[in-house]
């Protein structure tokens, strides 16, 4: 959608702030929630320490995980769909190629990227939400699995059966997790994003 006037326009809209902003409490919860129903019957040789996850023991992590799922999935929903039906995506985060994103990590890396512009990702941030989204999308299929394994036999199936979607359940977290680590470093190097995504910027488009 293109803009002709020259009307002030917040470079990110509340219904993107509110959702974006849910989804990282979301985030927190799973992630955390999980931690402790990980431990309950680790998957590898170690264990997450007991104080850094939620819910106290398993039945309450089960509570916790359960209930942020609803919250997890429909907030993202939503947001998909706003960015589906009014452009926003295909606007936002494409055209995106390796070459591009390599381009744009090798200019990050010597300082030499812009931000002047908030209504424009880079190809880098635009690999990055594409793939956190995807991501998730991967955290919540397996999820699926794990929860009624019975009832999704070909997700089951797809997804390399029960013990496999544990471990792509895992991995996928592990990622979220490295992509948040990655995003926080982010925002700290550019504090101005913060602020826009809190309060919308207004800008001239
Ligand atoms: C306290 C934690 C977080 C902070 C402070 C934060 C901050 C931000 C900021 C400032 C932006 C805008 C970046 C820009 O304009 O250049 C942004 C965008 C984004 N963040 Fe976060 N974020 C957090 C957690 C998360 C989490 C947990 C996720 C997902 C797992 C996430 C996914 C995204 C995505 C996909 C975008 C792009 C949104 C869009 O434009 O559609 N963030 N975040």
């Amino acid at each position: 959608m293109s803009q002709t006037t020259a009307s002030p326009k917040a470079s990110h809209p509340r219904w993107l702030r509110l959702t974006h902003w849910l989804n990282a409490l979301a985030v927190l919860v799973m992630v955390t929630s999980g931690w402790r129903i990980y431990n309950a019957s680790p998957l590898y040789d170690f264990s997450f320490p007991n104080s850094i996850t939620l819910g106290g023991w398993l039945a309450g992590a089960l509570q916790w995980h359960f209930a942020a799922m609803w919250f997890l999935a429909i907030n993202g929903l939503i947001y998909l769909a706003f960015n589906l039906f009014s452009g926003r995506l295909k606007r936002r985060f494409f055209p995106v190629s390796p070459k591009g994103v390599l381009h744009d990590l090798w200019a990050a890396l010597r300082g030499k990227l812009g931000h002047a512009d908030l209504n424009h990702y880079n190809q880098v941030q635009r690999f990055a939400y594409l793939f956190v989204m995807v991501d998730i999308l991967l955290l919540v299929l397996s999820g699926l699995v794990l929860w009624k394994s019975v009832q999704f036999p070909l997700l089951r199936e797809l997804l390399f059966g029960y013990e496999g979607a544990r471990r792509v359940h895992f991995f996928a977290m592990a990622l979220l997790v490295a992509f948040v680590a990655v995003h926080l470093v982010m925002v700290a190097l550019v504090p101005k994003t913060l602020w826009a995504m809190i309060v919308g910027r207004k800008e001239q488009v």
